[in-house]
């Protein structure tokens, strides 16, 4: 899963572009499509990763765009999803946050098991105008939170969502910490992840698998397993110190 371009700039130029422009862009490159073992949902995606690339590179004017995620449901949001569908009560009346949300596939399935209140993050303009479309289409409401939570202590929520989030080195090693200090001021931590290069070796407890049908433009295979983890508190001392890292304020 290669997920940048070489030379991809640290800011996001897709900022610059009102959102009504986004909201334009999101829906002309994708198609309301439904979801195997996800009855009731409905998500406006891509059917290839890499006309989208190229047009989000000619909107924003500038070479070197990210990976069009929200575009696409990925193998670890699709077990986490399943494993909502088959689990409300994991949701059912919390307060939800789905962290790197991409399309909001976890979010929406999380409003729609009946969470109190569900907000969706994640740091690329796009994804803010695939939300808004993707909940709409499908009746829910979602709170969209686009800056990197990452840089602050998680927040105050019963359920934290993240799914598909160990594909890349430095994301996997900033939000483990993060995910560790959510869990240890008392969230519910939940995790789905198709095996990806960068999971953390402890701290997750599987408590699910799903085989989950995924598109051979995206992975090498059509079937993918996704697992899902709970993310628990270690006393490890590394694990422990990651975890305070986190949740101290940024000092300049
Ligand atoms: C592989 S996608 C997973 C999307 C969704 N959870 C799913 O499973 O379909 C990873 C997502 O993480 C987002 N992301 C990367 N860095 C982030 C950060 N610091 N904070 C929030 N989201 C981030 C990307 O923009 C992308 O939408």
């Amino acid at each position: 899963m290669s997920t940048r371009r070489a030379n991809e700039p640290e800011d996001r130029p897709a900022r610059t572009l009102p959102l009504s422009h986004r909201r334009s862009f999101v829906a002309h490159h994708t198609r309301a499509q439904t979801l195997p073992g996800l009855p009731g949902l409905r998500l406006h995606l891509a059917d290839d990763a890499v006309p989208v690339w190229q047009a989000t590179e000619a909107a924003t004017g500038v070479a070197g765009a990210p990976l069009p995620f929200w575009a696409f449901a990925w193998s670890g949001g699709l077990a986490l999803a399943r494993y909502l569908v088959e689990h409300p009560e994991e949701v059912r009346g919390r307060r939800v946050l789905d962290f790197a949300t991409g399309s909001g596939l976890v979010a929406i399935v999380a409003a729609q098991a009946g969470a109190a209140s569900v907000a969706a993050v994640d740091i690329d303009p796009f994804a803010e105008a695939a939300v808004g479309i993707n909940a709409k289409a499908n009746g829910v409401r979602i709170e969209y939170i686009g800056r990197d939570l990452l840089g602050e202590p998680p927040p105050d929520v019963d359920v934290l969502l993240a799914a598909d989030t160990w594909y890349e080195g430095p994301f996997a090693e900033r939000a483990y910490p993060w995910l560790l200090a959510a869990a240890a001021q008392g969230s519910r931590v939940l995790v789905g992840d198709p095996g990806r290069i960068y999971r953390p070796a402890d701290g997750l407890h599987e408590i699910a698998s799903f085989e989950v049908e995924t598109t051979t433009k995206l992975e090498d295979r059509a079937v993918v397993t996704g697992r899902v983890y709970v993310v628990r508190a270690t006393d490890e001392p590394g694990a422990a110190a990651a975890a305070a890292r986190a949740s101290a304020p940024s000092v300049e």
